[in-house]
């Protein structure tokens, strides 16, 4: 009998300090018409003393709770991130600690797609038997790798961490996943460091990010649901990595999603990378618009580029 990995609990968590555009007019050369007009964005939370693991932390317990499991019943966590705690131990292990597991931890860096990398990936535990329950968590302190200097990409970026628990099903879960990357693309979204002992921050050409990312997010969205026999009439929700409004908007034009389909946080959550996907399902589940049986359409891009997408039954 064929399994299913099966998502059976969401939780996300934000730091409490708020952005507002208006206040980043105080320290930018920048306007909240522009940032809002070019971005969807209105807030962002930033972390003032936490790390990447405290906000990955609180997220898994939401998740774990909503599951109805004990850390102790967790399997696997993978923990997608760009902004580890420390180059390592990885922050998963970290996590395994503090929340109490015992299981085997490893992260996944995929930037923005990250999540997405990260529960393929135990999709392909469950489906092969090799683990019942597994803690997937994307989270994110970017505001430790922006240049606040820098006007054309600090305003972008938020800290926040979603979780999910995937958990062996019979009948339905994740039905299709596909991933991909072109690291030519290396100079168009980066940390400018040379070698692991500078640091760096983020460098970005927004332009080709933007036509780069509604080419490669369009074509996969319509070979998703082509590969699963489904029209975009078959989708309930739509969950972009909310990197930009008009990435979003142009994505979902091109397959012909009405935006009344799409979930959006962008707006106060800004550019959380690997926590977006696992932010937006948490609101949306637990506000009550995703329910059971929905089919939702996950597609992430990264820096670099790496993207993917999955389709899920929820
Ligand atoms: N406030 C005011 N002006 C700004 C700002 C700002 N925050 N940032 C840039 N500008 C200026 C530029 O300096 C430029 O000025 P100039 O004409 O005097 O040289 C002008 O605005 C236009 O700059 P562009 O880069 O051409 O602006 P554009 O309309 O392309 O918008 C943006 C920039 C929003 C970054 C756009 O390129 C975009 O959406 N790109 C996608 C990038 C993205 O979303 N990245 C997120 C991370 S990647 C990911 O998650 C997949």
């Amino acid at each position: 009998m064929k399994k299913f990995a099966r998502i059976v609990g969401t939780g996300s968590y934000l730091p409490p300090r708020i952005i507002t555009n208006s206040e980043l007019e105080n320290s930018l050369d920048t306007t909240d018409e522009w940032i809002t007009s070019r971005t969807g964005i209105k807030e962002r939370r930033i972390v003032e003393d936490q790390n990447t693991c405290d906000l990955a932390l609180e997220a898994s317990i939401n998740a774990l709770e909503m599951a109805e499991l004990k850390a102790s019943e967790i399997d696997l966590i993978i923990l997608a991130t760009t902004t580890p705690d420390k180059i390592f131990p990885a922050t998963a292990t970290t996590l395994q600690d503090r929340i109490g597991a015992s299981c085997p931890a490893f992260d996944i860096q995929a930037v923005c797609a990250g999540f997405v990398f990260a529960l393929t990936t135990a999709q392909q535990y469950i489906e092969n038997g090799v683990a019942e329950n597994i803690l997937v968590v994307g989270s994110e302190t970017m505001s430790k790798i922006v240049d606040w200097n820098d006007r054309s990409t600090a305003v972008l970026f938020g800290d926040g961490a979603g979780a999910v628990v995937v958990s062996k099903d019979n009948t339905t879960g994740i039905k299709h996943a596909k991933l991909c990357s072109d690291g030519k693309y290396l100079s168009s979204l980066h940390v400018n460091n040379n070698g692991i002992n500078e640091t760096g921050t983020i460098e970005m050409m927004g332009n080709e990010v933007y036509r780069i990312a509604v080419n490669r997010l369009s074509d996969l969205a319509e070979e998703t649901l082509k590969d699963c026999n489904m029209t975009p009439n078959d989708l309930a929700w739509m969950i972009p990595h909310q990197a930009n409004i008009r990435i979003i908007s142009a994505v979902a034009k091109r397959i012909k999603l009405p935006m009344s389909k799409v979930i959006l946080t962008i707006e106060k959550h800004g550019n959380t990378s690997a926590a977006s996907i696992p932010l937006a399902l948490d609101v949306a589940v637990r506000d009550g618009r995703i329910k059971k049986g929905d089919n939702l359409l996950f597609e992430g891009i990264g820096g670099g580029f790496s993207w993917g997408s999955l389709l899920v039954e929820y």
